[in-house]
């Protein structure tokens, strides 16, 4: 391989890097692309993450931001959001005053940024030229330790390369920051600075706290200054606090054509329980100093190489897919805190601020399944975050006059419901945001995860300790939800809002009333199991939440009696009581990016008056229980509800590439494979700056897996692959943990062959005919 976007580096820095087919590049630098570039080249340690803004300061057009898991505050907002906390990833220099940075002096050439996808790190080059001609070449290399998780740094490599003068530094902690910095509107401060120090002249520190839970942050940085061979260099150390902003001044005074090494280490401590932060964030820097850039680097290659090894699909035939398809999977996979069961994902991963942080359906229905048959350990986090967050839901069910528990549409650290009951326009304008009251369909959702969480991974652990509570309590709320229509002899659920939010407060979506009652038959089901089975866990639990069995009989009784709209003799399902009588018309037309175009002849009416959805709804049922609905059923709603979604909402591309695949639609499929896929990387939805897709991202894992690969695992546990590869590639491989055994399953058009690392005997399906998984050897 060529390596010709590693070779643009220098020697210094190539070492740590992968081959070209490894790197996501930005081969020059756009000022106005910083924001989507931020989104796009943060980067995570499982606890915090860094977006990636430049270090070097002074652009114009940048929203820098460190999240850190579980950090949440309201203040001003009108939501709890992730909160922004103190900048340590800035380090400032100065050549005779003037700032060498990308948009300073004369400019820059030569600029290359690449985002290693196999070690998990950001390195970039350039040339900068001061006004006076002084060029210097730059190179950062930056990181975010997977081992520590508190702990992040960046390593800087400078080279005055016609002029020996002074270099002066600042290694700044930026604790001025707010959220929403480029919206007047919505910017909110939500830390107080309690104090700005210094580390002994070695370092600098700042110590904050959020304004409502007063939570405590702390983050401290320091920096190491070498040359090439790893000599100390002296400086001039110098402690500056300005406001809210810790500085240490130092400087240098490299010889024409010599590189000075500076490598800066930050550490955060933030926690609940009340421990001294100050201490325990100076305590991780020390290590992380004494341990080296080298270190973390090594060990960031290590854990990634782990978490590749399950987590890497290879395609062949299509290497801009190939390298897409990674992009995903590396952010998403990074993450989760692996070790921590009271944090969620919110919708933007954490790469950006739009709706805070907060854990939706697309934990469950889009990112779960990825992280179920890749990470299960992080997947028992992520549905043990719904079992500790059941006061909340039971709190949520109670206000909106219900019994049991009723999951939140937003949630965050509390369980409470996030979204507010109105929203505020980027003008100004007030209007009623009705979701966190319509969109229901959330409480069998988290249930639905939980179901196929356990199915593949046979917990019990969490199936007895948490599961079957959440089944009990939300059966409980489903039955205070479910209106009785006497005339019609039938239960209802009228004023809510399914998938498709362009249809609010309307009768039987569909999609909810087959939703609940799925979720009722399979609390009862599988309680009848325990009480059987397990009799002591059924009386342990039964006791905790006041269990009645006739609660059993009267779910079943009530599933029977829900209306859920059913398929016409042409095969073709209402999305809801009265959508096919709403004004219709087929989307014809397509723009640059092959995104739908509104038809015409339906400007003239409101949206809700028309057919046009905003995202998949039907197929999205379809797509659950595409092992119960007939295949021409399937097909049929595909292709009516297809002409008819505009995809406004990121969730919808993958569902429909997936059933595209499902359905026999070929070419549609591959088109919306690399809609969802690209959906970042080409800022096709146009708000890459506030965060990457990551519902998208676990909908492109399930696309390629469940799709193309066509893995089903039965409710019985059986697994089957009916494999759909596109044309456009020769083969697949990807891998998924399957009740403790890792299986590798390689793909060609009309072959498969599924490899295991452990011992044991297992069967699958392949088109039907049943085979043995080999044993690697
Ligand atoms: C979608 C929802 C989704 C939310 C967060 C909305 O635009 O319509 O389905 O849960 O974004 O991603």
């Amino acid at each position: 391989m060529a390596n010709i976007y590693k070779n643009r580096f220098s020697e210094e820095v190539r070492k740590y890097l992968s081959d070209d087919e490894w790197l996501h590049v930005e081969e020059n630098y756009d000022r106005l692309a910083n924001y989507e570039n931020e989104s796009i080249f943060a980067l995570t340690s499982g606890k915090m993450s860094s977006r990636g803004a430049h270090e070097e300061g002074f652009s114009l057009k940048s929203l820098p931001a460190h999240y850190v898991h579980g950090v949440f505050d309201r203040s001003e907002a009108y939501q709890r959001e992730l909160v922004n906390t103190p900048d340590w990833a800035k380090l400032k220099m100065y050549v005779s005053l003037e700032p060498i940075a990308l948009e300073t002096g004369q400019g820059i050439s030569d600029y290359i940024r690449v985002l290693d996808l196999k070690n998990g790190l950001v390195a970039k080059h350039y040339i900068h030229e001061s006004r006076e001609g002084r060029k210097t070449q730059v190179e950062i290399v930056k990181y975010m330790s997977r081992e520590h998780q508190t702990v992040g740094g960046f390593r800087y490599y400078i080279t005055p390369l016609n002029y020996e003068e002074v270099i002066e530094f600042e290694n700044i902690i930026d604790a001025t920051v707010t959220n929403f910095l480029d919206y007047p509107r919505f910017r909110v401060k939500h830390l107080t600075v309690r104090d700005v120090f210094s580390l002994g002249g070695d370092g600098v520190g700042v110590l904050t706290e959020t304004r409502d839970f007063l939570q405590a942050v702390c983050t401290t940085a320091a920096v190491r200054m070498s040359d090439l061979n790893g000599e100390e260099i002296s400086t001039n150390r110098e402690f500056k606090p300005f406001g809210e902003v810790a500085c240490e001044f130092f400087d240098a005074k490299p010889k024409e054509g010599q590189t000075i090494v500076i490598d800066k280490f930050a550490a955060v401590a933030a926690e609940k329980d009340g421990f001294d932060v100050r201490k325990v964030s100076e305590h991780d820097l020390r290590i992380a100093i004494e341990e080296g850039f080298e270190h973390h680097l090594e060990k960031n290659r290590e854990i990634y190489a782990e978490m590749w090894k399950r987590a890497d699909i290879k395609v062949s035939g299509d290497e801009k897919m190939q390298k897409g398809l990674r992009f995903n999977i590396f952010h998403l996979m990074g993450t989760p805190n692996p070790r921590d069961n009271m944090t969620n994902l919110g919708p933007k991963l954490m790469h950006g601020e739009e709706y805070g942080g907060h854990a939706f359906w697309d934990t469950e229905l889009f990112m779960l399944p990825f992280f179920s048959l890749v990470f299960p350990e992080i997947a028992k986090n992520l549905v043990e975050y719904r079992y500790n967050m059941l006061p909340g839901a039971k709190r949520n069910a109670k206000k909106r006059g219900g019994l049991g528990a009723r999951y939140p549409w937003q949630s965050a650290d509390t369980g409470d419901e996030e979204c507010p009951e109105w929203t505020i326009l980027y003008d100004g304008s007030v209007e009623p945001c009705t979701v966190a009251d319509e969109e229901v369909h959330v409480t069998a959702d988290v249930i639905y995860g939980g179901m196929q969480y356990y199915l593949y991974t046979g917990d019990d652990e969490y199936f007895y300790n948490n599961l079957i509570e959440m089944l009990i309590e939300t059966s409980r709320f489903w039955l205070s939800r479910l209106e009785w229509n006497a005339a019609q002899e039938r239960f209802e659920i009228t004023g809510i809002t399914g998938p498709d939010e362009w249809h609010e407060n309307v009768s039987n979506n569909t999609f909810t009333n087959y939703m609940t009652r799925w979720s009722l038959q399979y609390a009862a089901q599988e309680l009848q199991k325990v009480q059987v089975d397990r009799p002591e866990i059924y009386a342990r639990v039964a006791k905790k939440v006041d269990f009645d069995p006739a609660e059993i009989d009267k779910w079943l009784e009530t599933a029977e009696l829900i209306y859920v709209p059913e398929a016409a003799e042409d095969g073709l399902i209402e999305q809801f009581e009265g959508y096919f009588d709403l004004h219709d018309k087929e989307i014809y037309e397509y723009n640059d990016n092959n995104m739908p175009l509104w038809p015409e002849e339906l400007k003239q009416y409101p949206r809700e008056e028309t057919t046009i959805l905003k995202q998949a709804d039907i197929v999205m049922l379809m797509f659950l229980f595409r092992d119960v609905f007939p295949m021409e059923v399937q097909r049929r709603n595909f292709e009516y509800y297809e002409k008819r979604t505009m995809h406004g909402s990121s969730l919808s591309p993958s569902i429909y590439c997936l059933m595209g695949v499902h359905t026999g639609n070929d070419k549609l499929a591959y088109e919306y494979l690399e809609r969802t896929t690209y959906i970042d990387l080409e800022n096709k939805n146009n708000n890459t700056r506030e965060g990457l897709h990551a519902a998208a991202m676990g909908g492109t894992w399930q696309a390629v897996v469940f799709g193309y690969g066509g893995l089903t695992v039965f409710k019985n546990g059986e697994i089957h692959f009916d494999p759909n590869l596109p044309k456009e590639w020769s083969g697949l491989e990807f891998r998924f943990v399957y009740r403790g055994a890792l299986l590798t399953v390689n793909l060609t058009h009309d072959d498969i062959k599924v490899t295991s690392d452990k011992d044991e005997k297992l069967n699958y399906y392949y088109n039907g005919e049943l085979k043995e998984v080999e044993i690697a050897g």
